[in-house]
């Protein structure tokens, strides 16, 4: 049985072992999936041990998706553009390679939830590795304009320096904020902390939709301010579904179905 896992540091919350095991079950592939808490300062220890064991790929998260990044043999166009790898695959060859499949699941989800961002203004909040490893699929999709905002102007300023050749994006403070906006994203971890982000009233558009990439039982703090404003809330649970769902794809060959598991994992936070 092929052996695949997810690390982090803490990890014992992450909900990728259930959504796996989903997956593996609808699909009838026969894996086993678990959770390592890999040492803070020892992730390719970890992984080299989980690979020498038979381990054939995993997903990786907070703290390690740069780890990951500088330990991948090959990357791919999305991961090196994210700077992080969340997804590691043991090649045929037995070489390590490293995708990033974050944004994909943003995007997907998005559609699942018939937003689309075409001619649309964005504002992303947040400006850290989160956010970097969805700007270059939300700027595939074609919006008008996509504005960074962060608590630190000058790093939303270097992301959209970054990405600039990839379509029309600036960044700055809070403070900076000017207009209306169509789809607002929290990237930022503000939301762990409870903490809203000072935004400005008058920031949706008719018909806006607020996205969290942070997901839990109860709306985000910002979720809730957003929705006390006319806009449609919507979580992160359906972009980590999708994530592992292009992350079980790159390992198996084969898509899973992701509207039951969407449903289950929504029943596990109740
Ligand atoms: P991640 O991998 O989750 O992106 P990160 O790279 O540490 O983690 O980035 C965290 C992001 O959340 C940053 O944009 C951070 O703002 P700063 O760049 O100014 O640090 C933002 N953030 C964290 N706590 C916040 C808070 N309480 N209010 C507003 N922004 C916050």
């Amino acid at each position: 049985t092929d052996r695949y896992a997810v690390f982090g540091h803490p990890v014992a919350h992450s909900k990728s072992p259930l959504i796996h095991a989903a997956f593996a079950e609808q699909t009838g592939q026969a894996l086993t999936y678990t959770a390592i808490e890999a040492p803070a300062d020892d992730f390719a220890g970890a992984w080299q041990r989980f690979a020498a064991g038979g381990g054939r790929g995993a997903n990786v998260t907070v703290p390690f998706k740069g780890e990951a990044y500088a330990l991948s043999e090959t990357v791919s166009h999305r991961a090196r553009q994210a700077r992080a790898v969340n997804t590691l695959i043991v090649g045929g060859n037995g070489r390590l390679y490293g995708d990033n499949t974050d944004g994909i699941g943003l995007a997907r989800d998005l559609a699942y939830h018939g937003v689309g961002l075409k001619g649309k203004r964005v504002l992303v909040i947040g400006a850290g590795g989160a956010v970097r490893g969805v700007l270059a699929p939300l700027l595939g999709e074609a919006p008008r304009e996509i504005v960074i905002a962060n608590r630190t102007a000058a790093k939303a300023d270097a992301l959209a320096e970054a990405f600039g050749a990839a379509g029309r994006i600036s960044g700055g403070g809070f403070e900076a904020i000017r207009g209306a906006f169509d789809v607002v994203i929290n990237g930022s971890s503000a939301s762990l902390s409870g903490d809203m982000p000072p935004l400005p009233d008058g920031l949706f558009a008719e018909n806006a939709t607020a996205y969290d990439m942070m997901y839990g039982a109860e709306p985000t703090v910002f979720l809730r301010w957003a929705q006390a404003r006319g806009a449609h809330a919507v979580d992160g649970l359906g972009m980590l579904v999708e994530q592992a769902a292009e992350a079980f794809f790159l390992w198996r060959s084969v898509r899973p179905e992701t509207e039951a598991v969407r449903a289950m994992l929504r029943r596990t936070l109740a």
